[in-house]
């Protein structure tokens, strides 16, 4: 990934982010950093880039020909095929959080531009932005401190950029909670001691109280991430009532992965942020309006298909018709959830090897590239399409089984978070290899603190009575997802 700021004051951004982490980085190849002064794209003889604004005012305003052509002279020699954003630094911007930093990591290229005086030339803004981004309610005396905050959140999510003592993970805000306080040595300082479960090596004990400390740090300085804390608690707890039926919205929100769309304490709709699929249950289907019209939540939905096509996953039966009539989807599928309900880990012993070295009966195990994409597509026998299958081995999702070289079997995890995937090619049947491919998925998935599940077609029994073997439980009732036919 690379970074391209546009700015007045180059060596202050250099200096700046050529220290520490990013700058360890850059010299690793791990991603690139450009300083490029606006000044020397000006046409202006004496060097100048800014101007009076008309109407009046004070100050003085960064010209458009300048910022332009500093743009232009990045753009055209970028890939035309890379991801790329421009972003414009500005206390008029959208604030700017954890999310939106996980975006942008995405990107092959971002270009930000730092504004100075008074601002810049509307017009060469509306050109090229494509992200108004404002680091927070104050006014800096220019762009280049807050670009610097946003290549140093974004570098860090840019895999191997952090190593391995030190996490990607979102710390402070994944969960919704706050970090909680920690200690190193001496065991007393200035009189303080170290809270003494920290000491006792009582690892279940020293994770309650983080947890508690956490919370309690969270409702006291930051009420309003605490307030959607506690609402996903709640919705949690009225999920686990039917915890098997409701395993992919639990994981879902576990995974911190779930927003909230609609509430009341009886009745949820979730959308799962990464894949932009919606769940709903309903506590009483009993009491559903006579017409679908009016449904408050298929009213809400309603509005979400004027944005775009939607999937929606339902977990009662009844509100299927609701569904049908309401927002015109059908069911594509209809599954039972299968839940790894244990925290330990599945036997391996006699399938693989966790050392990922070949096994006795001569099987390795490992992730896919993309080279086997029309191997994968041509054998699965389900019905999902070649970018999905592209999309998921591409973000390390995909796992398979190989003999002399080959691959015999594949699975994986799909988008919004469960197993699947599940197919053993015809010549390597009968070799407990579709045992072996869960196996190891589900183990992973604990190992990441997971509740590991997958989502079973309701017709296939060969794979629900695998997923019995393997000791996960089977829902009552079935999901059913819902999509545009
Ligand atoms: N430029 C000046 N102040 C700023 C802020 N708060 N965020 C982003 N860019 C800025």
């Amino acid at each position: 990934m690379n970074f391209h700021i546009l700015t007045l004051f180059p060596e202050m951004v250099m200096q700046g982010l050529m220290t520490s982490i990013t700058g360890r980085a850059v010299q690793q190849n791990k991603i690139g950093i450009e300083a490029v002064n606006i000044r020397d794209f000006t046409t202006d003889k004496h060097g100048k880039v800014d101007d009076y604004p008309y109407g009046g005012g004070a100050g003085m305003l960064m010209q458009a020909q300048p910022v332009y052509d500093a743009c232009r002279s990045v753009l055209d020699r970028l890939p035309v095929s890379g991801i790329r954003r421009v972003i414009y630094v500005t206390p008029q911007g959208t604030p700017f959080t954890q999310k939106k930093a996980q975006e942008l990591a995405k990107c092959d290229d971002l270009l930000i531009l730092c504004g100075h005086y008074e601002g810049i030339d509307e017009r060469v803004l509306e050109e090229v932005v494509t992200d108004y981004i404002s680091i927070g309610d104050y006014v800096l005396t220019g762009g280049e401190l807050a670009a610097m905050v946003i290549v140093d959140a974004v570098a860090r999510l840019v895999p191997e950029v952090l190593n391995n003592e030190q996490s990607a993970e979102t710390e402070s805000f994944h969960g919704n909670l706050l970090e909680y306080p920690q200690y190193s040595r001496p065991e007393i300082w200035h009189d303080r001691a170290v809270p003494p479960v920290l000491l006792s090596g009582n690892q279940k004990e020293i994770g309650i109280w983080r947890k508690g400390q956490a919370v309690k740090r969270t409702k006291e300085r930051r009420p309003d991430l605490y307030q959607r804390y506690e609402t996903l608690e709640k919705c949690k707890n009225f999920l686990m009532r039917q915890k098997l039926l409701h395993i992919d919205m639990i994981e879902c929100i576990n995974r911190c992965r779930a927003e909230v769309i609609y509430w009341d304490g009886k009745e949820l709709l979730l959308r799962e942020q990464k894949s932009g699929v919606f769940f709903h249950t309903r506590e009483n289907v009993m009491d559903l309006p006579a017409k679908p019209e009016e449904w408050k939540v298929g009213k809400m939905l309603v509005k979400e298909q004027k944005r775009g096509r939607i999937c929606l996953v339902v977990h009662q039966e009844q509100m299927i018709p609701y569904v049908e009539q309401l927002l015109s989807l059908q069911v594509s599928v209809s599954c039972y959830q299968a839940v790894c309900t244990r925290k330990e880990k599945l036997p391996v012993r006699g399938l693989y090897r966790p050392d990922t070295m070949e096994t006795v009966s001569g099987y390795v195990i490992k992730p896919l590239d993309m080279e086997l994409l029309p191997q994968v597509v041509s054998n699965y026998d389900g019905d999902l399409s070649k970018e999905y299958f592209q999309n998921r081995i591409a973000e390390g999702q995909m796992k398979g089984v190989f003999c002399d070289g080959s691959m015999a079997g594949f699975i994986g995890q799909h988008d919004e978070g469960s197993i699947g995937m599940l197919q053993i090619l015809p010549e390597h049947r009968g070799k407990k290899l579709a045992q072996v491919l869960e196996t190891v998925m589900v183990n992973e998935a604990l190992e990441r603190g997971e509740i590991p599940y997958a989502q079973i077609r309701v017709e296939n029994k060969a794979s629900l009575s695998l997923q019995e073997k393997l000791g996960l439980c089977i829902s009552k009732a079935p999901v059913y997802w819902m999509e545009s036919v």
